[in-house]
């Protein structure tokens, strides 16, 4: 049974949408799970304690404590569960949940877990829209929690429009997904390098590019869910990540970058350089603002240290994959690079196919080792951060 054994705890606030919980429990109960379920005050009008109980063969609570005199521990029940369903969860309860407001057993409860939280909102179409739950449902993503949207169709108001709970059988597979998800990289500590670096000129210029960080930072996620640990060193960018297993260490410069990633080389298995390093910074930093006197200025640049070159040639353990950003002669390059920078594979992308390279959200790759060349089509970045790391794991695991 494909949810054997596993604990959830659904959480059901007041919503006309309540009633499809019955429908979830059933499911989950099906494919073996163990499930318990809290509800706010006002769920209590919407759907039947007995039904929930029944279906999922617990007691159902809304109290801190039951008629008998009994206190229902919040703790404890958090503790219990390996994943915490917030469904479905009202403009009210969300907007609780992010600001920290406890008055009730379904709050305390979530403020007190510390597994992952699904949130599936239902709400009507303008209480959908409205900036202060986009504000809280960003919030809710921000602290990591995983959002399940609400979808588009015919609401209880008699409006249609986006605020639909997902269907039990869409949250049920998400779910699911989430606990089959791959775990491979447990145990293994991912080192990434992100972003652009900025070669300052003087005080308030400074030689940089377009790098986004993007494909850096959807690394870095996509191997914090497969179970390791990942050290960014990222340099500016507005990419940011909240994944309790991602620690970001934001530098600005080549050289801070090389001094950052040797305090965490040692220790890692595998090592990723996204970043867009500059490959030369000026040789003098100019105290004050250089002045436009005269028709030319010249600047002379030193050549920056080469992190990927070096950490080939400290390479005990670890994987080591470099990026190779080409504009001609793309495959010949990347394989140079390959083997003087000691290598155990390169991402190639080529400036020359459309939607590829470090500007915008989708990139087209190929990933060469000594022996195999492999391409794949354009895709987003988080799809070709998985093809990356499918490959890597294909390669250490195999
Ligand atoms: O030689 P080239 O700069 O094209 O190589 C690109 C690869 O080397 C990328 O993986 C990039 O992160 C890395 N690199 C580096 N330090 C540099 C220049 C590039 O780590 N100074």
């Amino acid at each position: 049974m494909k949810l054997q054994g596993k604990k959830i705890l659904i959480c059901i606030s007041g919503g006309i949408a309540a009633y499809k919980i019955n429908y979830l429990i059933r499911d989950f109960i099906k494919k073996g799970a163990e499930v318990q379920v809290l509800m706010t005050p006002s769920a209590e009008q919407f759907v039947s304690k007995l039904t929930l109980s029944t279906l999922s063969k617990n007691p159902v609570y809304s109290d801190f404590y039951s008629e008998n005199g009994t206190w229902n521990n919040h703790v404890k029940l958090a503790l219990w569960a390996d994943v915490i369903l917030m469904a479905p969860c009202t403009a009210n309860t969300l907007s609780k949940m992010v600001h920290g407001m406890c008055d009730n057993l379904v709050l305390a409860t979530y403020m007190s877990a510390k597994c992952p939280v699904f949130i599936a909102p239902a709400m009507d179409l303008d209480m959908y829209q409205h900036p202060s739950t986009k504000l809280n449902l960003e919030l809710a993503e921000d602290f990591g929690h995983h959002l399940i949207p609400a979808e588009d169709g015919e609401l209880a108001s008699g409006l249609s429009g986006v605020g639909r709970m997902a269907e039990p059988e869409t949250i049920s597979q998400i779910i699911e997904d989430f606990f089959n998800s791959n775990r491979n990289l447990e145990g293994k500590t991912v080192l990434i390098t992100a972003g652009p670096t900025y070669e300052a000129i003087d005080p308030v210029r400074f030689i940089g590019n377009h790098s986004s960080g993007k494909m850096g930072f959807s690394l870095a996620e996509e191997a914090a869910n497969r179970g390791a640990k990942v050290i960014m060193i990222s340099g500016p960018s507005s990419e940011k990540t909240n994944h309790q297993n991602i620690e970001v260490h934001r530098v600005t410069s080549a050289k801070e970058m090389f001094a950052k990633v040797f305090e965490y080389y040692e220790n890692a298995d595998i090592a990723i350089a996204s970043a867009a390093v500059a490959d030369y910074a000026p040789k003098e930093i100019a105290q004050e603002k250089i002045k436009k006197n005269d028709d030319s200025l010249t600047i002379e640049l030193v050549k920056n240290p080469d992190i990927l070159k070096t950490m080939g040639e400290r390479k005990t353990k670890q994987f080591l994959v470099g990026f190779a950003l080409e504009t001609q002669n793309e495959e010949e390059n990347a394989k140079g690079k390959l083997q003087k920078k000691n290598l155990d594979m390169i991402v190639l992308n080529s400036l020359r196919d459309e939607g590829a390279g470090f500007k915008g959200t989708t990139n087209k790759i190929k990933i060469l080792t000594k022996s195999t060349i492999t391409e794949f089509p354009l895709k987003s970045k988080e799809h070709v951060a998985k093809d990356i790391l499918n490959f890597v794991e294909d390669q250490i695991l195999k």
